[in-house]
């Protein structure tokens, strides 16, 4: 191995997905320097195969829906149809965008930017295209990859991940999701709207089962009126190829056949092959394994994003990079509190939260301690405007803080930002009842959810 170790680096980091490329970013400007070194696009998951490209698909659903429903709002239109082809070249000019951006953004912060597949080498090397690149320290940051079961085997076809469903080039007819979690839901979502006939097989009791209960009532309701299927309870048990596509079979004993199966049980890390335990890194089931300060048991070695045991978000990584970048520079970052990460499930309707749920509290707290509100969006003037329903339910501590904000409805998404300061800032319902809301906005439903859980609701009944 060539020795290039004319450079040591301050940092050398390994992934340049969110969380790499955050932690590359804030190094960078605090005056370290930094190599990063990505096999594929810089970007990652977020940016290629996942937020960026998702959230495309989920707009043109919106419009495709928009359109269908454009006679209820007085709009002549008629809905011809899905041009596939269309739909990915308007979300890979997004993509192609923010690429650039990216790549330029990475270029003018002086980042030493290594294309190749790099391993660590040592506990303060990557060895990457036959080099070695020295570093004073590494963090690893090499994201995550969609996970399988065992026997069940993606290819690429009928039986596909969220990969291969990003870059499809037909419309199904029929489609059964195996995994009624965020990447199910948004799937689901996206399909249905663009006509294809949906079935999510769910092991556990809800949709969205890591939401508050309600939430996922919510959803599951939107959805069915939707026409949207969902079996819950429901394990899956096998798959066999039928003549046109694919006959699934569950535990309980339900037989699905569709043209194919999306399979979305969640993702695992990327480490396997890597250097990680060769060069002593404490690891759990593939992931590596790191204190509230992103440190792993390696003094010179901190790993970030998806590869750890968080919260699998780009903004928990982008969070977490930050937080590396700025312990490296001698700063004194805070840890993340993960509970006040704010959540969204880009479905229609729009599922957002931050926070715990009720039963989180009531585990917490005790139950006589916990206090709820339901506001409907019926009685928010923005949401009926839009045809949207839904709730925002507020968790409290009794005479205490808010601890929950779970929201479901269109554009519920935009409403997180509020919430969260509400959760982080540990308001109190009065405090938030004092603040004025536009009206008329969605963000006004928040502001009457506190209003009432406050004790004078304005717009709903006592
Ligand atoms: P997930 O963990 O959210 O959901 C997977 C679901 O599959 C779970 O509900 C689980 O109970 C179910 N499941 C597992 N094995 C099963 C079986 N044998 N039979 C039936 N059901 C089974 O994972 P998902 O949806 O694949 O997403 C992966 C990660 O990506 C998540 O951590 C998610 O937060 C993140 N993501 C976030 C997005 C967002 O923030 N909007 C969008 C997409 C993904």
């Amino acid at each position: 191995m060539a020795n290039d170790a004319s450079t040591v680096f301050d940092v050398v980091i390994l992934g340049g997905g969110s969380g790499g490329y955050a932690a590359a970013l804030r190094a960078a400007q605090l005056g370290l320097s930094v190599a990063l070194i990505e096999k594929g696009e810089l970007g990652g998951t977020c940016l290629h195969r996942g937020c960026i490209p998702t959230k495309a698909l989920l707009h043109a659903a919106e419009i495709a829906d928009e359109t269908k429903e454009a006679a209820e709002f007085g709009v002549l239109a008629t809905f011809q149809g899905i041009d596939i082809n269309g739909v990915h070249k308007y979300k890979d000019d997004v993509i192609a965008g923010l690429y650039k951006g990216l790549q330029g953004l990475v270029a003018s912060r002086k980042v030493h930017f290594i294309q190749g597949a790099g391993k660590l080498s040592s506990q303060t090397s990557v060895d990457v295209n036959g080099q070695r690149i020295e570093g004073r320290h590494i963090i690893l940051a090499t994201g995550s990859v969609p996970r399988s079961i065992p026997g069940l085997e993606i290819d690429g076809n009928r039986i596909i991940s969220s990969d291969h469903a990003l870059k499809l080039d037909r419309i199904p007819k029929s489609a059964v999701i195996l995994g009624g979690g965020v990447i199910g839901v948004e799937f689901a979502s996206v399909w249905k709207s663009f006509g294809v006939d949906v079935t999510i097989v769910e092991a556990l009791p809800h949709l969205v089962p890591l939401e508050d209960e309600n939430s996922s009532k919510l959803l599951e309701r939107a959805f069915r009126k939707r026409g949207i299927k969902f079996e819950l309870k429901a394990r899956f048990s096998g798959v066999e190829y039928t003549e046109t596509g694919v006959r699934v079979s569950t535990e309980n004993g339900k037989q699905i056949d569709a043209d194919l199966l999306l399979v979305a049980i969640g993702r695992g890390p990327v480490s396997a092959g890597l250097g990680y335990e060769e060069n002593g890194v404490a690891m759990d089931r593939g992931y590596v394994l790191v204190d509230e300060y992103m440190r792993t048991n390696v003094p010179t070695i901190s790993a970030v994003g998806d590869l750890v045991p968080t919260l699998q978000l780009a903004h928990v990584g982008f969070a977490e990079g930050i937080l590396v970048a700025e312990r490296l520079a001698g700063l004194k970052p805070v840890p993340l509190d993960y509970d006040g990460v704010p959540r969204v499930t880009y479905s229609n309707p729009e599922v957002a939260s931050v926070g715990i749920s009720e039963s989180k509290a009531v585990e917490l707290y005790g139950k006589d301690k916990v206090v709820t509100l339901k506001y409907n969006l019926a009685g928010n003037g923005k949401s009926k405007i839009l045809k949207t329903a839904g709730e925002i339910k507020l968790v409290q501590v009794k005479d205490g803080a808010v601890v929950g904000v779970h929201m479901v409805g269109a554009r519920m998404g935009e409403q997180v930002g509020e919430a969260q300061l509400i959760y982080n800032w540990e308001a109190l319902p009065a405090e938030v009842a004092q603040l004025i809301h536009a009206h008329p906005t969605q963000s006004e439903a928040l502001g009457e959810a506190h209003l009432a859980l406050a004790g004078k609701p304005l717009h709903a009944h006592d």
